[in-house]
């Protein structure tokens, strides 16, 4: 090799460097951005979680809805945004209840989000990817929670692939079965993880 040779590849090496510095590949849930306009979306249900004691809120948008309506996949750009509050506590620390039994919301604990784009997941084994959904968890002043385990979103939304990886796929806006889902999934205590039979009036 010449001198010059030498000095050309050091060169474009370090070019090379530099960029990568410059413009960081953006990976895993680093793709998925804080959604500032996740309340233009659809509110779209709240669920009460007895095991954690949280009230949660969940946007998306229109467009996703139609879709789950017609029971189509997603569509690229779908971002699905989870709020969780603290639920309200009563003196021996039980969440307090409102006229509907519903829990009450009170402080923002911290956003996880979803978020699916045309070819993203494509670098994941088989066993790990969640079609084309990536995941992130975000704390309640909007920066990135460090401290959550994506690779738990990935593990627990896989077994969902007949509904896209999405738990409350079937949810209907307004009206509907709302209510009932909601005490089926307290009734089997778990969110989909059926640890008991599902009440016959919620197997529609
Ligand atoms: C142990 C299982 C489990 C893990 C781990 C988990 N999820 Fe979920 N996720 C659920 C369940 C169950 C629901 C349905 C709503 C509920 O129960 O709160 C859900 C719902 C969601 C939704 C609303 C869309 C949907 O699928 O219904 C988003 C967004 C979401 N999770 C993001 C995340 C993110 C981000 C992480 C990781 C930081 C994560 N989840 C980890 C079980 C899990």
């Amino acid at each position: 090799m010449t001198i010059r040779t030498f000095v050309t590849i050091a060169s474009i090496a370090g070019a090379v460097a530099a960029l990568a510095v410059i413009v960081p590949v953006r990976a895993g849930g680093d793709k998925v951005a804080f959604p500032e306009n996740h309340a233009a979306g659809v509110l779209f249900t709240t669920v009460d979680r007895a095991d954690n004691k949280q009230f949660r809120e969940f946007y998306t948008s229109a467009a996703a809805l139609d879709a789950a309506k017609k029971g189509e996949p997603l569509p690229s750009g779908t971002v699905i945004t989870m709020l969780q509050y603290a639920a309200k506590l009563d003196a021996q620390g039980n969440p307090e209840k409102d006229a509907n039994g519903r829990f009450i919301k009170g402080n923002l604990i911290g956003y996880a989000v979803m978020e699916k784009r045309a070819g993203w997941g494509a670098e994941y084994p088989d066993n790990v990817r969640n079609g084309e959904w990536e995941y992130q968890a975000f704390k309640a002043d909007k920066s990135v929670n460090t401290g959550a385990n994506l690779s738990a979103c990935f593990n627990c939304h896989k077994p969902l692939d007949k509904q896209d990886f999405v738990y409350l796929y079937d949810k209907r806006v307004g009206p509907g079965r709302e209510g009932c889902h909601s005490r089926c999934r307290d009734a089997d205590g778990s969110n989909g993880r059926r640890r008991q039979p599902i009440p016959r009036h919620c197997r529609a």
